[in-house]
């Protein structure tokens, strides 16, 4: 249990990802807020971790809204006294449409939500943080935000790239505080966002041909990286990026692999 005694906060912890990652944390033995615009869910999700309310709570909040995070680190400090972890998972993608037919709103929601949400969380838990001289933020990036989406649109590409920028800035300037900035690049996770996006054929197409390791991550395995990063065993990790992909960042998905590896048993041939 690498978080017994932890206060964490998870952003988009109704479903999908966050939902993954705030089980992993409690499994860990930190007590959770679990924070959503959809307020059911995040009861829903609360409950299941703690039917009694004391080690899981929900809280209601858009993170694009400075006030919803204000109050959202206000009642984390009343349920739990503290806040010792921040993760920000919360995150949307637009309907994929080129650039030149991207709408003003779709460009200003996505980075309201992906990169000026992730801004706005971090600030409302860093007065707690810094008197307290800890902390661990864990921002839920994207391979997007390294390289590009592989079926989205131009804005949710930049968006990703500004929590890359966002997650190397905080940890430089919050290093003399110890508090840690790390990101989680996730390549492909089934959520309903990935549901939502994408066509069965497309995610077979793309986990036979793109991603190495043969199939999209489930929402555990990207608790998984976070809790690490979010524990003590991390101390001395920041700014970092962890792709969690199943290698697809090799750029070396099926089709190259079928060339490299020929060239490779050819080579053994020859005694190269
Ligand atoms: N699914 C993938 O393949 C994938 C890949 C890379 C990165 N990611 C990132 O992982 C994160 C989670 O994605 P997911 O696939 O679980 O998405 P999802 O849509 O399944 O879940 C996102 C959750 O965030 C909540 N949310 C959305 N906007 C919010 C807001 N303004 N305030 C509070 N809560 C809000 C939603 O209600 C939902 O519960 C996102 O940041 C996403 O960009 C996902």
């Amino acid at each position: 249990m690498e978080l017994e005694g932890k206060v964490a906060i998870v952003t988009g912890g109704g479903r999908g990802a966050g939902e993954g990652i705030a089980r992993v944390l409690a499994r860990e033995g930190a007590r959770v807020a679990v924070v959503d615009v959809n307020p059911e869910n995040a009861r829903q999700v609360a409950r299941s971790i703690d039917p009694g309310g004391t080690r899981a709570i929900a809280i209601h909040a858009d993170i694009s809204r400075k006030a919803d995070t204000e109050a959202m680190a206000a009642q984390t400090l009343q349920a739990f006294g503290t806040i010792d972890i921040l993760v920000n998972n919360a995150g949307i993608e637009g309907p994929p449409v080129l650039v030149q037919d991207l709408a003003e709103e779709q460009w200003d929601r996505v980075m309201g939500v992906n990169a000026k949400g992730v801004l706005l969380c971090c600030q409302a838990v860093l007065p707690t943080m810094i008197a307290r001289k800890r902390g661990k933020i864990v921002n839920i990036d994207s391979i997007a935000g390294i390289r590009m989406t592989f079926f989205g649109s131009i804005d949710y590409t930049a968006s990703k790239h500004a929590v890359t920028g966002l997650t190397q800035h905080l940890a430089w300037e919050l290093a003399d505080h110890r508090i840690n900035v790390n990101a989680v690049c996730p390549g492909g996770i089934m959520t309903p966002m990935m549901e939502e996006n994408t066509e069965p054929e497309m995610r077979d197409a793309i986990a036979q041909r793109v991603i190495p390791l043969g199939r999209f991550c489930n929402t555990e395995e990207i608790g998984e990286a976070v809790s690490f990063l979010a524990s003590e065993r991390a101390d001395m990790i920041t700014g970092q990026l962890l792709a969690v992909d199943g290698g697809v960042l090799t750029g070396y998905g099926e089709d190259l692999r079928a060339v490299l590896r020929k060239r490779m048993e050819e080579a053994r041939v020859l005694g190269h």
